[in-house]
């Protein structure tokens, strides 16, 4: 089984950005600890605070693995572009969101990702990237 997580922009400060919504753990601290609870799996991560090259990931990921978790962070709103490339390739896609982004700001209710994706879990912190892997193991039985 091969996963691959891909987070947008400015989920590289995880931990340091804004905690009062994103929480005080890192990303790389929070995967070093998924990968333990899931030893079957295997991981690749990508992050990248450039639209194009979340585009690149999706289309390289998109034939070479099981499944892509993928948190577009604030290209979620914007980009037709990522929506787009989520309908092109194989692998199912999980949209992931941290924060609950329908209790926010109104224009991050909109999402250019999610009729695309398999479905959306959002609000739940961290959990949620976890929540994704139990769907995309049961997906593959
Ligand atoms: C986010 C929500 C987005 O609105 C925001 O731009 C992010 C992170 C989340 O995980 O809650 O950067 O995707």
């Amino acid at each position: 089984m091969k996963l691959a997580i891909i987070n947008g922009p400015n989920l590289n400060l995880l931990g340091k950005r804004e905690p009062g919504i994103y929480g005080d753990a890192s990303f790389e601290s929070f995967f070093e600890q998924l990968r333990a609870k899931f030893p079957e799996v295997h991981f690749d991560y990508f992050q990248s605070n450039i639209e194009g090259e979340l585009v690149g990931a999706l289309q390289q990921y998109g034939f070479e693995t099981d499944g892509i978790i993928l948190n577009p962070a604030a290209y979620t709103h914007t980009s037709v572009a990522i929506g787009d490339a989520i309908a092109s390739i194989k692998t199912p896609v999980v949209e992931v969101h941290i924060s609950n982004v329908h209790a926010r700001e109104e224009f991050r209710k909109l999402s250019h990702v999610s009729a695309k994706a398999a479905g959306s879990i959002i609000g739940l912190g961290l959990k949620g990237y976890e929540l994704a892997v139990h769907y995309l193991l049961d997906a593959k039985k």
